[in-house]
């Protein structure tokens, strides 16, 4: 009696509520200070042998899942741009061509960068593929997705603001031990622009080298955070995110985008929509064109899961960056809540928040009042900024909490979302907690677009015909 006690007043200690709103969790984890790993760590080690392929990562290379984009860096010559790949290891019947390039960056001047896009694959397929040349190759396998159908299951990670720290690591170690079979990440990838002159090159191959562990593996599919802008007039560098587009292919053209920094890709039962809240956007914007064509594409029918990865967040009631989404919520709210978006994940802030379904779409500059209201239509907005990486967490969360915020805790980790069928997807938020993964944060999401009455009397009603058109006709008649 006396262990439940204490068990239930250290529950209701850690989970203090104010106002309204939901729960602030009490619960601070940081776990390790909040430094960048030491370059001669072995989280960076490079591969042994001349030449050996590094920093592998893998991302989808079309708009359906059939197609990967395998991406390595050699250090020594361009060596061969060939992947051979097939379905057992060591025995590969396929091979593919891709390319090799270069750039400096300041006094810097990056490996060479190879990128080989393989295409036509088969879906629920396990591949193994080799790189590189001689002693010096290696293997690394993925597994494709399931076909693009509205009950596809799938199980993504969701990472973001991931840095290279010992809590990087944890959340990398974490997500994998999840099983999420690929990773949404919603921006500010390595941190290397914390690094002057020839270290923020360097701190990109650590990233590089750092990540592989599961990025080569399992595809991540990239957005880009305000860390990947990289604007340096004092270096003479000044071309926005140029070491992230020199190593972070992404399929935007499968999407009829114009830019690598915001395009979509359907996978299972998902259509994910990547937007670039450090591109212009507002209307006539190449951006805002592209989002107002994706929403029409996409087919509730056989995507029924539409999904918005972008890395300043629109709903945040933390002190770190607030209020900063506000001009991309002003422009796309009210899109999100007609084309009824599933969820919203962002990054940017240090710390882990969840919404509410709401919107704030009623305001303009001849009438008000504004402030977010209760709306099935809306979106679930989750902030997952906290990956792990130098600048610590976002201790700071306004006070009282806000009507809109279900759930906000200051600690590092990250979530999954496990895709069961058209109507039902498990969510989890995982903190990393003394070097454990502690499920904290966990609901149902109900889908948007099959949990409407209608179409679930409709879904019930072709069950049952399919039910009963698969008996045997004896117990029909
Ligand atoms: C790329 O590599 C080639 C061959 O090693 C070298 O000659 C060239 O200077 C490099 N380019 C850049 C931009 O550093
Ligand atoms: C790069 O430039 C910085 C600043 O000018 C200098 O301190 C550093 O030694 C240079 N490094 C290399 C490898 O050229
Ligand atoms: C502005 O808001 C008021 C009150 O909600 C509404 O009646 C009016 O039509 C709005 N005007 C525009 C241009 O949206
Ligand atoms: C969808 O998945 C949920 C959760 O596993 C289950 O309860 C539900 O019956 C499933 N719906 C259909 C139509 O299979
Ligand atoms: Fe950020």
């Amino acid at each position: 009696m006396l262990v439940r006690l204490l068990l239930l007043s250290s529950v209701l200690l850690s989970c203090i509520s104010n106002g309204s709103g939901g729960v602030t969790s009490g619960f601070v984890r940081n776990e390790f200070p909040s430094v960048d790993i030491p370059l001669d760590n072995e989280v960076f080690a490079v591969p042994k042998g001349y030449n050996a392929p590094q920093q592998v990562h893998i991302t989808q290379g079309d708009y359906d899942g059939k197609a990967v984009i395998i991406t390595w860096v050699t250090a020594d010559e361009p060596g061969s741009n060939k992947v051979s790949y097939g379905l057992s290891e060591g025995k590969y019947e396929y091979t593919a061509e891709g390319t090799v390039h270069n750039y400096t960056f300041y006094n810097y001047t990056s490996g060479y960068i190879h990128q080989c896009l393989i295409d036509g694959l088969q879906y629920s397929t396990k591949y193994y593929y080799e790189i590189g040349d001689g002693d010096s190759s290696r293997t690394f396998w993925f597994q494709t997705p399931p076909p693009i159908d509205p009950d596809s299951p799938y199980k993504f990670g969701i990472i973001g603001d991931l840095g290279q720290t010992y809590n990087s690591l944890s959340t990398i170690e974490h997500c994998m031990q999840s099983g999420a079979e690929a990773i949404l990440f919603v921006g500010d990838l390595s941190y290397a622009d914390r690094y002057e002159y020839h270290d923020v090159g360097v701190r990109w191959d650590s990233w590089g080298r750092f990540n592989e562990r599961s990025s080569a593996y399992h595809p991540w599919m990239w957005s880009a955070g305000n860390h990947e802008i990289e604007y340096f007039p004092y270096m003479g560098e000044v071309t926005p995110f140029r070491n992230y587009l020199q190593r972070y292919p992404t399929p935007y053209l499968a999407s009829e985008s114009s830019s690598p920094l915001w395009y979509a890709v359907r996978r299972a039962s998902a259509h994910i929509i990547v937007l670039s809240s450090y591109s212009p956007f507002v209307k006539y914007t190449p951006q805002w064109e592209w989002l107002q064509q994706e929403l029409k594409r996409v087919d509730r029918e056989k995507t029924p899961w539409l999904i918005v990865l972008v890395h300043s967040p629109l709903y945040n009631s933390n002190d770190a960056h607030f209020m900063e989404g506000e001009s991309m919520r002003v422009v796309f709210e009210s899109w999100f809540c007609n084309y009824k978006v599933d969820v919203v994940f962002a990054g940017h802030v240090h710390a882990y928040e969840r919404s509410y379904r709401i919107s704030n779409t009623r305001y303009n500059v001849s009438s008000g009042p504004a402030y977010p209201v209760p709306d099935k239509s809306a979106p679930v907005y989750i902030t997952i900024g906290d990956g792990g990486n130098q600048e610590g967490l976002a201790l700071r969360f306004r006070d009282p909490q806000p009507d809109y915020s279900a759930f906000r805790e200051a600690s590092y980790g990250h979530a999954t979302l496990d895709i069961k069928n058209r109507t039902h997807a498990f969510y989890h938020w995982n903190r990393n907690d003394d070097g454990k993964r502690t499920p904290t944060d966990e609901f149902v999401l109900h889908n948007q677009y099959w949990g409407m009455n209608r179409r679930r009397r409709k879904l019930k009603k072709n069950h049952l015909n399919s039910v009963l058109s698969n008996l045997p006709l004896s117990l029909i008649f």
